[in-house]
């Protein structure tokens, strides 16, 4: 019978423990406790060491989320097959947060917000989309969909990646030696780029100062892509107009940390596009048979290339 380790600290194990179980009957799902015999897959997010040592031979193991950066902080065996989550709802929970993100800068929402809470009736002067190109940072299963939804409100879109990638409507760029063109044509900065050793503080005092003059940040990423502080300072500078941060170098972010009180910037706490339980269990139950048919699975992690 098919064995099945879940490892899921920190959270009740429990529903995915018995969700899984309910879409693989003909497998035995268990949550992993130290000491347990080798299981054929592993379903896990963020396990210990110990995890990775005992259950080095897994046929595969599935992360549960997007990002593996926090397995990628571990010693894995090389011929692991890492499996992260394939969108899984997670792409048009991005598209909504990130379109809600531009839209609320670009209409002044926050600025007629205030002006509501004093009774004031004031108009702005219509801005030009033409003037607020997007430029999206990562055009994978996330950046992608992010970018088509952009392009559904008229914005000029631009993308970047490591390696070039064709992406109906969007001016693309690929590489490090062309970033510095994509943050020139750049006033609406989206990252989603994966954290890895290349990208760790890419977004930085001399990255961000490469942008549009009253440019905008929205980072739905990681925090550590960006150097905290770099940020605050290109705000107080007024380089930068504000910025819409989804995460944070450390999460739950300090009760005293400067980005909560910010005038121009808003805090959410990493919820820009959650783990959906029905929508990953049903992805990893289909792999898990896939494998067990010898057929290919998307969502394969590179384990050099760290994503
Ligand atoms: P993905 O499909 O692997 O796409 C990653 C994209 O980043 C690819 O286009 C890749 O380029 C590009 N990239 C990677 N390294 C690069 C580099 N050094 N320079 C330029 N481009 C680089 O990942 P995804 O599913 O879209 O997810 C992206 C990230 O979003 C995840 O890793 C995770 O950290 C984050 N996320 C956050 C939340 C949240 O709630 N805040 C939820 C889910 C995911 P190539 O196309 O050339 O490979
Ligand atoms: C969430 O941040 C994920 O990586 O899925």
């Amino acid at each position: 019978m098919l064995q099945v380790s879940l490892c899921y600290p920190g959270v009740d194990p429990a529903p995915w423990r018995d969700g899984l179980q309910c879409l693989l009957p003909e497998g035995r799902v268990r949550c992993w406790q130290a000491g347990d015999p080798l299981a054929d897959y592993g379903v896990v997010w963020a396990p210990p060491q110990q995890f990775v040592d005992e259950q080095a031979g897994l046929k595969a193991v599935f992360n549960i989320g997007a990002g593996v950066d926090k397995l990628m902080q571990l010693r894995l065996p090389a011929q692991w097959k890492l499996v992260r989550l394939d969108d899984a709802g997670m792409a048009l929970q991005m598209a909504e947060y990130v379109c809600h993100a531009l839209i609320r800068h670009f209409r002044e929402l926050d600025t007629y917000e205030q002006r509501a809470r004093q009774g004031e009736w004031r108009q702005q002067r219509p801005r030009s989309r033409a003037d607020f190109p997007v430029g999206i940072m990562g055009l994978g299963v996330l950046g992608q969909r992010v970018a088509q939804a952009v392009q559904g409100f008229g914005f000029p879109v631009l993308g970047w990646s490591r390696t070039p990638r064709a992406c109906p409507g969007v001016q693309t760029f690929a590489g490090s030696q062309a970033l510095d063109d994509f943050l020139a044509a750049t006033r609406m900065l989206v990252c989603l780029l994966p954290l890895t050793p290349d990208t760790r503080q890419l977004l930085n005092r001399r990255t961000l100062s490469r942008l549009r003059p009253g440019a905008y940040l929205v980072n739905v990423a990681r925090g550590a892509l960006l150097v905290e502080q770099d940020l605050l300072d290109l705000l107080d500078s007024g380089h930068l107009a504000g910025a819409t941060l989804d995460v944070f170098d450390a999460e739950p972010l300090a009760p005293c940390h400067a980005f909560w009180q910010h005038p121009r910037v808003q805090v959410t706490p990493h919820i820009s596009a959650q783990t959906l339980e029905r929508d990953s269990l049903e992805q990893i139950a289909g792999k898990i048979r896939a494998l067990e048919r010898g057929e290919p699975v998307a969502g394969v992690v590179e384990l050099t290339r760290g994503y």
